[in-house]
């Protein structure tokens, strides 16, 4: 029997579940020395969604952020979660841009790397660990961890071999979704041990409440590492509380020996932090409990019912939650973690609002049946890939997916130019191109001001209005894709805007009296209601199947969008409506003739908005031009 390490996660996972991210370095420094001081087996504080928050809500320098915990926490490893061929963003990257990336992170404070992919594509994972290697950074291959047909323990030692195979110096199981059970946990972890003989590292997200005892069925099964959170910042979609994996294991083989006088000092200044910031701790809701039911994972669950209520079809829940299992089962089965939980949710409330299953299909669906996500981990419905791809050519099964990607760092470095002082600028530019210019170009200008001090005395005075109100209307805005959101309190008319849609960073307030018009310019005028003009009776309405943004489709003919006059055929795409970040397909349902383009490029549409008029190409002159 040996000890049971624990691994902090409150810096990165824990605050990325319930806070959205939001956790400032500010709120972070004042307790570094006492963290460093628990004897963690490390502490996650940096990648999965920091870098991109820091970037786009907060105004911080991601790389300085993790030297400065590296200098207060001296003492405890730090550790990154990087999703593998996507490093901290949301599409591949070439593998010099990993390479460079990877190295750079090392070098900043990151000594331990857990590195998943979320179709487990062990293709995507082999650049990052070549450079983890070069390097001499700890390498922790995660297991996406899901349940379906095809996900045997057989296909999770073979994927873990794979692993073992590229370098990984230790297996993390991540149970992303809160799935996992204690019996479950113990089979896999003695597998894990038996078959391939690396340290296992237990990450589950506790949600319905199973995973203190997942934990411990996984020490008695002999895993080395688990992951849990400061109380204040544990539970629901969190991690269990370290206190009370801690107290649970006292007396036992597996006895952590951590102080837990220590670990309540910490917990009591998180308490204050989530107090002062009005952050909601984390609760297991009979939603999350039904995870066990419907395997639909909390937070795509959250997201599921806001795309919903944005399309007034909230009574529909209950059918989209049986096609989701339906549309994951067509597609192979991906674990509904980033980005396929909202790629398969999408769908779902797609094939439900139409009416017509897959018929509305968004480009990133495409491009996943195409296999540019990597491999799907089962078969692929050969009718719905036929339909979905149509002339559209699958790549190559011997062609990885990152391998298409050939921007290297110094073409990066040339674009940018002299607004990038340092590497790390350059790769801030190579992942988020639109904010780390505008973040660049703001900090450049700045006099030095020493880091540390500045973000201390960063006060809170300007909270006139519930912030905390506003972090969540924040976070609504970016699940949702909606544009903004306007809110009125005291007097004081506060608009959140999507800064993905109007392409700001910041959250935009405005002390104007509330009948100032306060909306941006580019949150333009959603499209009115249909008028009530005469049209010939064979003009058909083709209308948004859902609430987000017109784009024009390219023309059959010479012009550069569909135009009136253009003939299109059956299954064309007409134009693209893009919501919740995905860009979706419209298509004509049977052969037709454009009469009319209703709404113009890049204009909001609601559910319902008549996109076009269009006539169908009769039955006889459609004979005649197949002759
Ligand atoms: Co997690």
């Amino acid at each position: 029997m040996k000890p049971l390490y624990i691994m902090d996660t409150t810096l990165r996972d824990a605050h990325q579940s319930l806070w959205a991210t939001r956790m400032e370095i500010g709120d972070m420094l004042p307790i570094l020395p006492k963290i460093d001081k628990v004897g963690y087996w490390a502490v996650e504080c940096w990648g999965g969604a920091t870098f991109d928050t820091c970037l786009r809500f907060l105004d911080e320098n991601p790389w300085q952020r993790l030297r400065s915990i590296k200098q207060l926490c001296p003492n405890t490893p730090l550790s990154m979660l990087t999703r593998g061929q996507n490093l901290v963003g949301y599409h591949h990257y070439s593998a010099d841009i990993i390479d460079h990336f990877i190295k750079a992170s090392h070098r900043n404070g990151v000594d331990v790397f857990r590195v998943f992919d979320a179709l487990n594509d062990i293709r995507n994972v082999e650049d990052t660990a070549r450079s983890l290697k070069e390097c001499g950074a700890h390498f922790e291959g995660a297991l996406s961890y899901t349940m379906s047909p095809v996900h045997t323990l057989d296909s999770y030692l073979e994927y873990a071999q794979q692993l073992k195979d590229i370098g990984a110096d230790s297996i993390a199981i991540k149970d992303m979704a809160g799935m996992l059970t204690p019996y479950r946990t113990e089979r896999l972890v003695k597998a894990l041990r038996d078959e391939i003989g690396l340290p296992i590292h237990v990450h589950c997200h506790y949600v319905g409440g199973m995973a203190p005892a997942n934990y411990i069925k996984a020490a008695e099964a002999g895993a080395d590492i688990v992951d849990t959170a400061s109380a204040p910042l544990a539970f629901g979609n969190s991690q269990p509380a370290v206190e009370m994996v801690v107290a649970a294991l006292k007396e036992s083989g597996y006895d952590t020996g951590l102080d837990l006088d220590l670990l309540f000092e910490i917990s009591d200044y998180w308490e204050q932090v989530r107090i002062r910031g009005k952050w909601k701790r984390g609760v297991s809701s009979l939603m999350h409990m039904q995870v066990y039911s419907h395997q639909v994972p909390g937070g795509m669950m959250s997201n599921l019912v806001s795309q919903l209520e944005e399309q007034n079809a909230s009574d529909r829940l209950g059918d989209v939650l049986e096609e989701i299992p339906r549309v994951r089962a067509e597609v192979g089965y991906p674990p509904l973690v980033t980005p396929m939980s909202q790629i398969v949710g999408t769908q779902a409330v797609f094939n439900v609002l139409t009416g017509k299953r897959w018929s509305v299909v968004s480009t990133e669906m495409k491009d996943y049946i195409a296999g540019y996500y990597g491999k799907a981990p089962g078969p692929i419905d050969e009718e719905i890939s036929k339909k979905v791809l149509g002339d559209t050519k699958p790549l190559p099964p011997d062609v990885a997916p990152g391998s298409l990607v050939t921007t290297t760092y110094d073409e990066v470095a040339e674009e940018v130019g002299d607004l990038a002082q340092s590497e790390e600028d350059v790769l801030m530019y190579a992942l988020f191109p639109n904010e780390a210019r505008a973040f660049l170009e703001k900090h450049n200008e700045e006099a030095e001001t020493p880091f540390l001090e500045d973000t201390i005395s960063s006060s809170k005075e300007d909270d006139y209005v519930d912030i905390a109100q506003i972090r969540e209307l924040a976070n609504l805005v970016e699940e949702t894709g909606v544009g903004e959101i306007a809110v009125e309190e005291a007097g004081t008319k506060v608009v959140v805007r999507n800064p993905e849609a109007v392409g700001e960073a910041e959250l935009a307030e405005s002390s104007q009296p509330a009948e100032a018009p306060a909306a941006p310019a580019a949150a333009a005028e959603a499209a009115p209601v249909p008028d009530d003009k005469e049209r010939p009776a064979t003009w058909l309405p083709i209308t948004s199947p859902m609430v987000g943004t017109f784009y024009a489709a390219p023309s059959p003919d010479d012009d550069p969008y569909v135009a009136v006059g253009d003939t299109v055929a059956a299954g064309q795409t007409v134009c693209i409506v893009e919501a919740m970040k995905l860009m979706n397909e419209i298509a004509a349902e049977q052969i037709c003739t454009v009469q009319e383009v209703c709404v113009e490029n890049a204009q909001p549409v609601e559910y319902g908005t008549v996109l076009f008029y269009v006539e169908p190409v009769a039955e006889h002159a459609e004979d005649a031009t197949a002759e």
